[in-house]
């Protein structure tokens, strides 16, 4: 029928579109490239150098996987345009009278740009006179039409309710924002902008060289598809990516998740490691991977199954974890990309396995368009 006809063969929408992300980040990158120098430019964007000096305050505000998406924001504006940024859920910021005034930018991601809570922060900040920036898949919608500034992700419709093309543009929107501000503030320097542009151009790539991975995830999901809980450790950017990965399990295979920052875990969580706690560690960032490495022994000596998540480069990992999988060796920063997608994989096989309605699961909309 219309829609098998629509999913190109595949059996469910999250397959297909998350098959889609190499082409969706071409999409949303390559048209912000500058033919002549390479470099990113925001056309969209009208904040300038004069308004951008002016600005003392960022807040990243969305729900859901936005949300997920906007703490990653926060850790790349953050270190690259030095301006401090604090990243919220939409129906908490709305109602906790959060201090904003016309030296303040909001910046909102929304797939849909129709969420109800991201849309009153957004009036709410517009309303004492703050600049607000909006990342949206949908052109027209409500987002788009009342922002300052409109950045798309050229991802196209979205249509599993499990986000996943349209979470890692969102991604690809946050690291050119912040490089874009970065240069105008100049707080980087352009060799480093050129450093971290390249390697974000490269994440299609990487993400195809994850999905070429596929059959073996698959493999994993088919024999852990019992397990009732599941846990996702990461620091850094990984603790963010991790939150998603645990989001999309918990979405669609009805696994109860928990992401935790892995340096937290003795203040609580490790108490609920026994044998055969599975455990997504994710460990791509260079910088804290001998940490990670401890927390890893750590959770194992409590008889924990270890899938591990690393950049190639970093082969020491098989002697502490049960299963690896490699990622390309990039830079830190963008590692994120091609890791979810591990995750989105992952939780996809282990919705099917167990019997789910992938594109639709139980209780959830694809926009939440009432409070
Ligand atoms: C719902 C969807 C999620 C989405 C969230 C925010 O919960 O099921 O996939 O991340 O809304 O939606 P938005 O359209 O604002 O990105």
């Amino acid at each position: 029928d219309a829609a098998d006809a629509e999913k190109g063969g595949y059996d469910y929408f999250m397959h297909k579109e998350i098959h889609e992300q190499p082409k969706a980040l071409r999409d949303t990158m390559t048209s912000r490239i500058s033919s002549e120098n390479d470099d990113i430019v925001l056309d969209q964007i009208k904040l300038g150098k004069d308004e951008m000096e002016k600005i003392n305050k960022v807040y990243i505000v969305a729900c859901g996987t936005a949300y997920h998406a906007g703490l990653i924001g926060k850790f790349a504006i953050e270190k690259y345009a030095r301006i401090p940024v604090e990243a919220e859920i939409a129906s908490e910021f709305r109602y906790r009278n959060p201090i904003v005034d016309e030296k303040t930018l909001l910046i909102v991601l929304s797939q849909s740009g129709e969420t109800a809570d991201t849309l009153a922060a957004m009036r709410l900040v517009r309303e004492r006179g703050g600049r607000v920036m909006a990342i949206t898949n949908v052109i027209g919608s409500t987002v788009s039409r009342e922002a300052d500034d409109v950045m798309y992700t050229w991802a196209g419709p979205e249509i599993a309710v499990a986000s996943t093309k349209a979470y890692t543009t969102q991604l690809a929107c946050m690291y050119m924002i912040a490089i874009h501000l970065g240069l105008l503030k100049e707080t980087i320097t352009k060799e480093y902008a050129d450093r971290i542009r390249l390697a974000l151009l490269k994440a299609p790539e990487e993400i195809e060289y994850v999905i070429k991975q596929e059959e073996r995830i698959k493999e994993f999901a088919y024999k852990h598809f019992k397990v009732e809980d599941m846990f996702f450790l990461g620091r850094g950017l990984d603790n963010y990516v991790a939150m998603e990965g645990s989001l999309k399990m918990k979405e669609i295979s009805y696994i109860h998740s928990e992401a935790y920052p892995a340096g937290e875990l003795k203040h609580g969580t490790i108490a609920l490691v026994v044998d055969d706690t599975v455990i997504i560690a994710l460990c791509t960032q260079e910088e804290l991977f001998e940490k990670m490495l401890s927390n890893i022994k750590e959770v194992k000596a409590r008889g924990a199954y270890i899938m591990a998540i690393a950049q190639e480069k970093n082969k020491s990992i098989e002697r502490e974890a049960d299963e690896v999988f490699y990622i390309k060796d990039t830079e830190d920063d963008v590692a994120s990309i091609a890791t979810v997608v591990y995750l989105q994989i992952l939780a996809y096989y282990l919705s099917v396995a167990r019997g789910c309605d992938v594109d639709k699961p139980r209780n959830l909309a694809k926009s939440v368009t009432v409070e």
